[in-house]
């Protein structure tokens, strides 16, 4: 199967098996013209919550986190902000098919381990008694794609700012669920983040090899990717991370910089 072809069934199709649809050999001969998709397919049981922006349910705080169902909206959220990863970069292998090839494979490569975070966290879902639509789903990322219009702005976007408040998020959460005893919510979490590390990485290294001018400062580069829509801030949660950044490989000024932002 040719990775355009993959990419338009996880987007065209509706259900959920073929969002994670894993075929056993992927060529990338032939990316096409770019083809910029507003929205994915998404059945019934997937779809869209009808809410607008600024209407989404909070997170259930951390001291309420020992009863189940609380602790199932949590990762039901987490999972479906793993299917929207799987679909954001699907999008960006259809928008940008004459980036670097190597800048693909990664992309496809990154793909396929949030397809996993997509499966794992159902497998845990269902443990706790919950499916992956039964609560709302909601559009987030792809209220952004209108400004994702190069590989520079995705790896902006996607990699450098929601991907890696995940290096936060994802610990402060295995956290949480080690001090109430749910290992294995514990081990998903860090799990995630060994991934997560990898995937900031893929953005960072690429934010190098992108950049428009080569003398521009990285920093102001990335802020003008992220603008009008984003700012530096979301690349945080609420317990700042600086280990894990290190290990992504984030430049230590940046890593000042978004702490300060
Ligand atoms: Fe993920
Ligand atoms: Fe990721």
């Amino acid at each position: 199967m040719e990775v355009r072809e993959f990419a338009l069934h996880i987007l065209e199709n509706e259900r959920i098996e073929d969002k994670l649809l894993d075929p056993p050999f992927l060529t990338d001969l032939d990316p096409g013209s770019p083809l910029f998709l507003r929205e994915p397919a998404r059945a019934h049981n997937i779809r869209f919550s009808a809410h607008t922006r600024g209407e989404r349910k909070k997170l259930p705080p951390l001291q309420e986190l020992y009863d189940i169902e609380k602790r199932a909206v949590c990762l039901h959220r987490f999972c479906g902000h793993e299917l929207l990863a799987v679909e954001m970069m699907a999008y960006a292998l259809l928008a940008f098919p004459e980036a670097p090839t190597a800048f693909r494979r990664g992309l496809l490569f990154t793909l396929k381990e949030e397809q996993e975070h997509v499966r794992i966290y159902m497998k845990r879902l269902e443990g706790l008694g919950l499916t992956l639509g039964d609560l709302p789903l909601y559009k987030h990322f792809w209220r952004h794609t209108p400004f994702i219009t190069s590989p520079i702005r995705y790896v902006s976007m996607m990699s450098l700012t929601f991907e890696m408040a995940n290096l936060d998020f994802a610990p402060f959460y295995a956290s949480a669920f080690r001090k109430i005893g749910d290992k294995e919510s514990e081990e998903l979490m860090n799990r995630i983040l060994l991934d997560e590390i990898k995937h900031v990485r893929f953005g960072i290294n690429w934010f190098h090899k992108l950049q428009q001018r080569q003398d521009s400062h990285d920093w102001v580069e990335y802020c003008e990717s992220l603008y009008p829509y984003l700012t530096p801030k979301r690349a945080k949660g609420h317990i700042y991370q600086e280990e894990y950044r290190q290990k992504a490989g984030v430049p230590d000024d940046w890593i000042k910089k978004i702490e300060e932002a």
